[in-house]
């Protein structure tokens, strides 16, 4: 017996929002190295998080990697994997990549257990990155929740490095408890030497807790924000961003001048494996780094 496949019924292309775009730009010669690297320090964070010094092994390799604020680095660590990880570190310190690391599971785990010296892997820079030039001459507003402190670092080691550059610098941060306060060790000088007017909150305080409490967005009382004049990075669970950018957008600041950090699972990281994809696009390339707007216009994104 011969069946007969109804041809006209059937749905030939994929489902997709628009094409991909197969012209687009891509660095593979670059980004499928792997640069060898060994941890030259680990500073307990909290309880769940570790910063790693990592420093780029060979010299020559180590002055050409450089990266911008935003960007991120596969982390492989040999025989257990490898996991995307954003670089929470100046960009003028060649060859040397901080990554600031939650305990979340199988790599991970094996990483908060790597000794000072291990060897590890690091793959990329991959990623877009904040438009810091772009907000050369404005203020800056930096909000920040949980571990959204690390990769909001880089911008602001860049900002805090060409200072007179930009106007005022406003970095909110929230946590659930005090204890999940990452880099409290840094606050003072971000303050007094760079002048960075910080704002700390959390959900639930201790009896020692000086700071508000409550949601981030409560500390949009605190400060005066001119929406005009003002470029805003966001870091955080999509959940927080999408309250946040919704706020600074009634009251002024335009989409496309806050930017977001949106993390998908990754396997490749640059453009190979659609493991990140959403919609048609793909968050290693065409993220992580994102301005609102462009994040409201992508189906799923948040
Ligand atoms: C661009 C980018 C930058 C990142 N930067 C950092 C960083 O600076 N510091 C940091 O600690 N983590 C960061 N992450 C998340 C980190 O990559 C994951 O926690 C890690 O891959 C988990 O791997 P694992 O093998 O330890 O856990 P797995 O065993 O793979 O997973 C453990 C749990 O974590 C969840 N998970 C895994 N990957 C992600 C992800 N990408 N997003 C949300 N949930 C996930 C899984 O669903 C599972 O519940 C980043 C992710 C991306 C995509
Ligand atoms: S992680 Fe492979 S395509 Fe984005």
């Amino acid at each position: 017996m011969t069946y007969r496949i109804p041809e006209d019924n059937i749905n030939t292309q994929p489902f997709m929002e628009k094409l991909p775009d197969f012209n687009r730009p891509t660095e593979l010669m670059r980004t499928d190295k792997v640069y060898e690297a060994v941890i030259t320090n680990i500073v307990q964070l909290t309880e769940m998080v570790k910063l790693f010094h990592v420093q780029i092994t060979d010299p020559v390799e180590a002055k050409l990697f450089s990266f911008l604020p935003g960007q991120f680095v596969m982390v492989e660590l040999p025989g257990f994997g490898e996991v995307p990880i954003s670089i929470s570190s100046s960009t003028s310190r060649k060859g040397h990549v901080g990554l600031c690391i939650r305990k979340a599971g199988k790599v991970t785990h094996m990483l908060h257990k790597a000794q000072l010296n291990t060897k590890i892997g690091l793959r990329g820079p991959f990623g877009t990155h904040f438009p810091m030039k772009k907000m050369i001459g404005h203020n800056v507003l930096l909000i920040a929740g949980g571990l959204g402190l690390a990769p909001l670092r880089a911008p602001i080691f860049w900002i805090n490095e060409h200072r007179s550059e930009y106007k005022d610098v406003t970095i909110l941060y929230g946590t659930k408890t005090p204890k999940d306060i990452l880099f409290d060790y840094q606050f003072e000088m971000w303050s007094k030497i760079y002048d960075n007017d910080i704002h700390l909150i959390v959900e639930k305080p201790d009896k020692n807790w000086k700071h508000k409490t409550g949601m981030i967005t409560d500390l949009f009382k605190e400060v005066t924000i001119d929406p005009v004049n003002t470029y805003a990075i966001v870091c955080g669970p999509p959940v927080m961003f999408k309250f946040v950018c919704s706020h600074l957008n009634k009251i002024g600041v335009p989409m496309d001048r806050m930017f977001v950090d949106l993390e998908r699972r990754m396997h490749c990281g640059m453009g190979k494996c659609c493991r990140c994809m959403v919609g048609s696009t793909f968050t290693c390339e065409d993220g992580p780094v994102m301005d609102f707007w462009t994040v409201m216009n992508l189906k799923e994104a948040i």
